[in-house]
């Protein structure tokens, strides 16, 4: 077997570094797919002892613009043994460090270059889907949710369905939202005894699928069928997210075989909810409701499948992410007692004007949890980079002057792990400071559009951000005002082989009942 056709599916790997990463939402990259498959090819090249390609980019001629600096041929070893010892984001960074905000990294014939902070990022999250888009990485999603969405269909119909999404999640629905959460957030903790310890990490991922079930998925799959959907759910994405059916989201393997199993479970009993909503003209105000009411521009109502595909994919697009940061977010704040004292303080101002009651707008009036929220996804942004293909050459000018031209052909690629850590930013990125965000300094607002990339951005930004935020300060607000906590295990490090890098291992909380309502008014 020669070079070639070993290294010809691996292409395809390198263009997984946002595998994750689906329709204009989650826009994530599975780390270990881009790991493993680097290895791969890494160990490949050596067994195969392939003279290491010295592809270096040629100069670019006196009157053109240059392209970005190269690090390829042999230089790119130091660089894998970088990744793979230390992490992509300590690789990025030594990069970083010596070429700036503009560099590619060049392997095999597969160029991709990295844009770092905001100078140089408005084409990327911009740029039309003529010049800059997806490409094919997202095929594997293909499979997972069906031909009628996403990546099953054509920009404009896809563009349509995004639009689904904004509406479903607008303010004017969300605020529908808040007492269903609340409730099962109520019930859920009610479950905790006077005092005790636990997985935080587990614990809020139980959580998010109930609250998931009620406010996404609707009543029926909350009340009847609650463990059947988890559990397809869990098979469907276990199954979709393993390397080979990454890159060979086709083949007849038994994962691709299980996958496949649990979509067809989780369709028909979409398809049956459907359709005896429409049967006995029964409406609900969740966000299945919302996509089955949506319509197109041409007046064409969503099909069984579109809204059974749109329903899973909002599903896997809020999971992880939101059960991530969540935990980041009791991590951080238990491990920084000024902020989970700033935050109590929050908290009991608003006990103070409106009594225990909690709806929107009090949601919204919790700023500093906000801001803690917020500077938890620049630390442990829920993914580590996007991904994009360029169709047509662009010029980028760095911050220091310098033009550079990206051709067609390459991936580029915004590495959230450095933009959210650029020291002329965000002022000692290293240290957790939900401070940089409030109102008079947000630090994110002075660097400029693009310079906070949690949520995407431009084209791409996520639909779900306001409802994210809304989720995970219920949460929040009620741990913080019922349960005394403390941290147990060590502050946690980051699995960065997850889809969302979370922490690593279990993350130990011990609770006491308390309520600071009651001891708030004594004062
Ligand atoms: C785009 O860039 C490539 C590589 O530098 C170059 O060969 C090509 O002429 C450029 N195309 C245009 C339209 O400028």
């Amino acid at each position: 077997m020669g070079v070639t056709s070993t290294l010809l599916p691996l292409t395809r790997p390198l263009g997984s570094l946002q595998v994750l990463s689906m329709y204009n939402s989650m826009d994530m990259i599975n780390t270990s797919a881009v790991l493993s498959s680097i290895a791969l090819v890494f160990i490949a090249a050596v067994i195969t002892k392939v003279a290491w390609g010295r592809i270096t980019a040629r100069p670019a001629s006196r009157n053109t613009t240059p392209h970005p600096p190269a690090i390829s041929g042999s230089s790119i070893i130091p660089l894998l043994h970088t990744l793979l010892t230390k992490g992509l984001r300590a690789m990025l960074q030594e990069q970083y460090t010596k070429f700036g905000s503009v560099f590619t990294i060049s392997f095999f014939g597969m160029k991709t270059t990295f844009l770092v902070g905001p100078e140089v990022s408005a084409h990327f999250y911009q740029g039309p889907e003529s010049e800059i888009s997806h490409g094919n990485i997202l095929e594997f999603t293909v499979p997972m949710f069906g031909k009628d969405v996403a990546y099953g269909v054509d920009i404009v119909i896809r563009t349509e369905q995004n639009r689904f999404y904004v509406d479903a999640l607008k303010p004017a629905k969300l605020r529908c939202h808040v007492a269903p959460m609340l409730q099962e957030v109520e019930k859920y903790f009610a479950k905790w005894g006077q005092q005790g310890l636990v997985d935080l990490k587990q614990e809020l991922e139980q959580l998010f699928m109930l609250i998931s079930a009620r406010c996404l998925l609707g009543k029926e799959v909350r009340e009847k069928m609650f463990d059947e959907v988890c559990s397809a759910f869990h098979e469907l994405t276990e199954n979709s997210l393993q390397l080979t059916s990454l890159l060979f989201p086709y083949a007849p393997t038994p994962m691709t075989r299980r996958r496949d199993r649990a979509r067809a479970r989780l369709s028909s009993i979409f398809a049956e909810i459907v359709r005896s909503r429409k049967s006995s003209n029964r409406v609900e105000e969740d966000v299945l409701q919302n996509l089955m009411d949506s319509k197109y521009r041409d007046g064409r109502s969503t099909t069984e499948a579109e809204v059974t595909g749109l329903i899973m994919a909002i599903l896997f697009a809020g999971k992880h992410t939101s059960t991530t940061t969540s935990t980041w977010t009791g991590a951080r704040l238990l491990s920084h007692t000024e902020c989970l004292e700033a935050a109590l303080e929050e908290q009991q101002q608003i006990i103070k004007k409106h009594g225990d009651n909690i709806d929107y707008d009090t949601l919204l009036e919790m700023s500093f949890l906000h801001c803690c929220i917020k500077e938890v996804m620049r630390m442990h942004p829920p993914a580590s980079i996007f991904l994009r293909k360029v169709h047509k050459n662009f010029t980028v000018q760095t911050r220091e002057g310098y033009e550079y031209e990206v051709p067609r052909g390459h991936t580029i690629a915004s590495p959230l792990v450095i933009n959210h850590n650029i020291p002329h930013i965000y002022k000692d990125p290293d240290v957790y400071n939900p401070h940089r965000f409030s109102h008079g300094r947000e630090e994110d607002r002075v660097g400029g559009k693009f310079t906070y990339n949690a949520f995407s951005g431009g084209r791409h930004a996520c639909p779900g951000e306001a409802y994210a935020y809304m989720q995970v300060k219920v949460i929040w607000s009620h741990l913080l005002r019922n349960f005394e906590l403390k941290l147990v295990s060590s502050f946690p490090e980051t699995d960065w082989l997850k889809v969302a890098p979370e922490p690593r291992g279990k993350v130990e909380v011990s609770y006491k009942r308390r309520m600071l309502p009651r001891s708030m008014l004594k004062n």
